[in-house]
């Protein structure tokens, strides 16, 4: 997969993309990651990128032509460098996207190239977001200054699903939100640490205790701490009920 990033703060992505997984893919041309600088296509003289907002009010908005032609620029390269077939989704981080989340990631990362676009001062003019962006992303409820941890998260949540980039393809499919819970409580040794115990079944070695244990744990969990995935979840009328029997118990 090839990732174009368009950002107003290239240095912030170095760091984290020079680290770990996202470098171990780079590394394996699995995933290619291209920054690129907005102001560097101001063709300003002073590379101006930011103006005030027509009638009025507080903060800058991104000016369009060093959007639109960091943008042409950028498909210009990535169809001559073979990823032509489709166009690709230009991906604008915005506190007023579609809250992101696992399916989002699932489907971008069917894309062979993603464009990511990190908004910044109020937000970018109006008519590249209506006529250049076709997907807006936000990753949660709260106020950051930029676009560009939000690109990182983004960035990381697809990678990972790019098939030969995680380790196991088990532990991707088993993991939280997959399958619509959050993920049981792990354990490793020492069997005991402090005088805690690891549950006695664990060290049982009996695989069909163990998983229904797991089960058990995992959906505890889940309608305790996010009943909004629990109510979503696929769980049998049995499970609900040994749930409801149990909530009102401690622990997590
Ligand atoms: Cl994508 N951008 C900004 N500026 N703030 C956010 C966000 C994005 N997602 C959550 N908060």
């Amino acid at each position: 997969m090839r990732i174009d990033i368009l950002t107003l703060f290239p240095g912030m992505f170095r760091g984290p993309f020079d680290e770990s997984i996202i470098k171990r893919a780079a590394e394996r041309a699995l995933l290619e990651i291209h920054i690129h600088n907005i102001r560097d296509y101001s063709q300003d003289k002073h590379h101006v990128v930011d103006d005030y907002p027509y009638g009025g009010g507080a903060g800058m908005v991104l000016k369009p032509e060093p959007v639109y032609e960091a943008l042409q620029a950028v498909k210009r390269v990535g169809c001559s460098s073979g990823q032509a077939a489709a166009p690709p989704p230009v991906v604008l981080l915005t506190p007023q996207g579609e809250r992101f989340s696992q399916s989002m990631a699932q489907e971008l990362a069917l894309h062979p190239w993603l464009i990511l676009l990190c908004g910044h001062y109020e937000g970018v003019d109006e008519r590249i977001r209506e006529r250049l962006v076709t997907h807006e992303v936000s990753i949660g409820d709260y106020v950051l200054t930029g676009g560009e941890l939000p690109a990182m998260v983004v960035v990381e949540a697809v990678a990972r699903l790019l098939p030969g980039v995680m380790g196991s393809p088990a532990s991707v499919e088993e993991e939280s939100f997959a399958g619509g819970l959050l993920e049981y409580p792990q354990y490793t040794r020492p069997a005991e640490f402090q005088g805690w115990q690891v549950p006695e079944v664990l060290l049982s070695g009996h695989h069909g205790e163990v998983q229904r244990w797991r089960r058990q744990q995992a959906l505890l969990r889940t309608a305790r701490r996010r009943p909004d995935l629990y109510a979503q979840a696929e769980v049998t009328p049995q499970e609900r009920a040994w749930v409801q029997s149990h909530l009102e118990g401690t622990g997590s």
